[in-house]
């Protein structure tokens, strides 16, 4: 069951949730979208999110409230990995920086956030997508189909909305301890872009109060705000 802060539309086939996020006009505390398919979903830094399949979940949160919950990015991740754990029955979704949703070495999941202004207001949009049941296997995307829940897929949809809904008015303290316990790859070696240059034979120390990762190389510590880690043996 959705709350009364929430509008919902439904499409069986749009170009992308989040670009439909930034047309509509949002006349509720948050404003849901979720398509059966999409023809142009996006995943983060510029790629491609494939989704032409149904039975998926393609979906994406808008809102305008204030959102200083904690990185928005990490925390949906963390929400989407509850979620599923809660409806799988199991603890078996790790997390990899900054939200990437991972099962068995294989990425099951991502989120997209973006922002946009209108009329001095800030609109931000997550958009989040799960693997539920992929046709066709790829060695490098995994799935959530040996649990079965394409039925529960408006439960799991439910899970995360009411969790990320209720995040503004009561901030989950232990986020940060709940997102380390989480991540699949603390104190393990990792290679990293910086600048068009990929760093390689440092590790991933820790994250800081605002998600960005602190990385140890042979000189020190950096720090990265965004991008994208690459580990062996993990797709
Ligand atoms: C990633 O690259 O990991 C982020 C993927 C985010 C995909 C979702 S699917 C629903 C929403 N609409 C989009 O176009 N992208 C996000």
């Amino acid at each position: 069951m959705l709350p009364d802060r929430v509008n919902i539309d439904i499409f069986e086939e749009i170009d992308s949730t989040n670009d439909e996020c930034k047309r509509i006009s949002i006349e509720n505390d948050f404003h849901i979208v979720i398509a059966e398919k999409q023809t142009k979903g996006k995943g983060r830094l510029g790629k491609k999110w494939s989704s032409p399949d149904t039975g998926n979940i393609y979906m994406s949160i808008s809102t305008e409230k204030d959102l200083s919950c904690g990185p928005i990015s990490l925390f949906t991740g963390l929400i989407c990995k509850k979620s599923i754990d809660k409806t799988i029955n199991e603890e078996k979704i790790g997390l990899k920086w900054p939200n990437d949703l991972v099962l068995e070495n294989k990425k099951i999941g991502g989120i997209l956030v973006e922002t946009e202004s209108f009329n001095e207001k800030t609109r931000t949009i997550i958009g989040i997508g799960i693997n539920l049941n992929l046709p066709k296997k790829e060695s490098w995307w995994g799935d959530l189909s040996k649990f079965n829940i394409t039925d529960k897929r408006e439960i799991l949809i439910s899970e995360i909305v009411n969790g990320f809904i209720s995040a503004p008015d009561n901030p989950n303290v232990e986020w940060l301890n709940e997102w380390k316990e989480a991540c699949i790859h603390m104190n393990q070696e990792i290679e990293i872009n910086k600048n068009g240059q990929l760093l390689k034979n440092i590790i991933f120390h820790d994250i800081d109060d605002n998600g960005n990762a602190i990385i140890k190389t042979k000189d020190g510590y950096d720090k990265f705000t965004s991008g994208e880690i690459n580990i062996k043996g993990i797709y």
